[in-house]
């Protein structure tokens, strides 16, 4: 038995729902059915989901809190998941038992304190969506989209990808008997990444290009044959994502944290979170808004470019570079989304270099908790938003770390054994890493060596 609210928010029943429409971002058009590509049927941008239903039906917030708790204790596969706990935000399926979940959500939020030393704060967090099953955020939209796609009758889901959506869908592909297509650039995903998506049982390309023209390329494909799109642009993903700010909140006591900060790729994340704030105050669950701020590498900047030289009105695609290959993307698909939410919770945008982010990421890792690099922007990030005064010391920030640290080891391997820039135009900059490399030592296998480590290392 699941564990339902006795209000008009109460069941998933779609006599009892709150009905949830697809509206044009940008033209405001309405779509009953969606386009395989998800784009407005008549302006071509992007679509987002929206409640009529919420309008009439003032959020019973208080009961709502209460049996999202309640469903803490509950044994259902459905209440357990840290995504459908919160189904009465979420769009209905014709029977949520059928969601297709493998208990994600439910993340930790760790404190961080040599890492909030180092950024110049008395208190740091980290909400650690790395601890989803696959590893990464994708986890929370992909029960979601992948639900849907199951409902409506796909044999074939398919994403581009830098790595974790490719992983994230194929695992809930498999678990909903349902094909997958994965299109990745080749050489520009780690080796966990991949390695994932063959094992979930994925058909797995790799195509000699970039992600932004892997995208190009599957946007045409499901234009010509019956293919479900699960890249971000798909709005079921971003509702499901949207789970991680409310659980959050709940984490915090329903105490709103003055910053949230997010690393910008593709910009669906930032922009599900930020529609979760919007919409837990238009609930009446919160008071007020968290900034919300979204750091870029300095190599994939395109939304730092287009709030800085364009005032957020356009945006150049560009050719990305950086390390940090979950987020090596230069044109990036919701990237108005991402305005629309910085505007509206007064959030920054800021760009980190390669070797700001290795350090943050080691920062991150010697405090016991690690991510992959790609999470580690926000870390370095924060550093300059404190330094720039945009961020107060005395403030309370969470740090969105959206992959685990084993997705990329290569990378953590290479810096610490000093390889990863090694050659390169940073390598100069990169002398000031020496104190936080920890290479691995090779030995003779007596006693008397590992002592003598021991006791060097004592003295250092
Ligand atoms: N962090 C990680 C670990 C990611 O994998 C991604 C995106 C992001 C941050 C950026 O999130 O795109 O919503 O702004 N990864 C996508 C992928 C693009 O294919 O796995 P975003």
């Amino acid at each position: 038995m699941t564990n339902d609210a006795g209000s008009a928010f109460s069941s998933q029943s779609p006599s009892q729902s709150p009905a949830s429409i697809l509206c044009c971002i940008a033209c405001g058009a309405h779509q009953e059915t969606p386009a395989q590509n998800f784009r407005c049927h008549k302006c071509g941008d992007l679509l987002e989901i929206t409640y009529p239903g919420w309008k009439n039906s003032p959020a019973p917030a208080t009961t709502l809190k209460l049996v999202w708790l309640s469903r803490r204790t509950s044994q259902d596969a459905i209440d357990q998941s840290g995504v459908w706990r919160f189904r009465e935000l979420l769009p209905a399926l014709r029977d949520v038992e059928q969601a297709i979940t493998l208990g994600e959500g439910n993340t930790p939020i760790y404190e961080l304190p040599a890492c909030a030393r180092s950024a110049g704060l008395r208190q740091l967090y980290a909400k650690h969506q790395g601890m989803n099953p696959t590893g990464s955020f994708k986890d929370t939209g992909m029960t979601v989209a992948a639900s849907i796609a199951r409902q409506g009758g796909f044999r074939w889901v398919a994403c581009a990808s830098t790595g974790n959506t490719s992983a994230s869908m194929a695992a809930y592909a498999s678990r909903a008997g349902m094909h997958s297509l994965v299109l990745i650039p080749e050489g520009q995903i780690s080796w966990g990444k991949l390695s994932q998506s063959l094992d979930y049982g994925a058909l797995t390309c790799q195509l000699r290009t970039d992600f932004d023209d892997c995208m190009r390329i599957l946007n045409e494909v499901v234009q010509r044959t019956p293919v479900y799109l699960l890249n971000s642009v798909n709005p079921y993903r971003l509702e499901g994502q949207k789970t991680a700010a409310i659980e959050l909140l709940e984490q915090f006591g329903w105490q709103v944290p003055d910053h949230v900060i997010v690393p910008g790729g593709n910009l669906g994340n930032s922009s599900a979170l930020g529609k979760a704030f919007l919409e837990m105050k238009e609930l009446g669950f919160i008071s007020k808004l968290p900034k919300l701020s979204i750091i870029q590498a300095e190599g994939a900047n395109p939304l730092v470019r287009a709030v800085r030289d364009r005032a957020g009105k356009n945006l150049v695609p560009q050719s990305a570079e950086t390390l940090a290959t979950a987020i090596r993307i230069g044109n990036p698909a919701s990237w108005k989304k991402a305005v629309h939410i910085l505007e509206a919770t007064g959030g920054a945008v800021e760009q980190v270099s390669e070797v700001e982010i290795a350090q943050s990421k080691a920062e991150i890792g010697a405090d016991g908790i690690g991510c992959e690099p790609a999470s580690a922007v926000t870390l370095a990030g924060l550093k300059k938003l404190v330094k720039q005064g945009f961020v107060q010391s005395d403030e309370s920030v969470v740090l969105i770390l959206t992959g685990h640290l084993l997705k990329d080891p290569e990378y953590t391997l290479k810096f610490h054994r000093g390889d990863l820039f090694a050659g390169t135009e940073h390598e100069k900059e990169a002398a000031m890493l020496t104190s936080h490399q920890r290479a691995p030592m090779v030995l003779n296998a007596t006693v008397e060596a590992v002592l003598k480590v021991l006791t060097d290392a004592e003295r250092s």
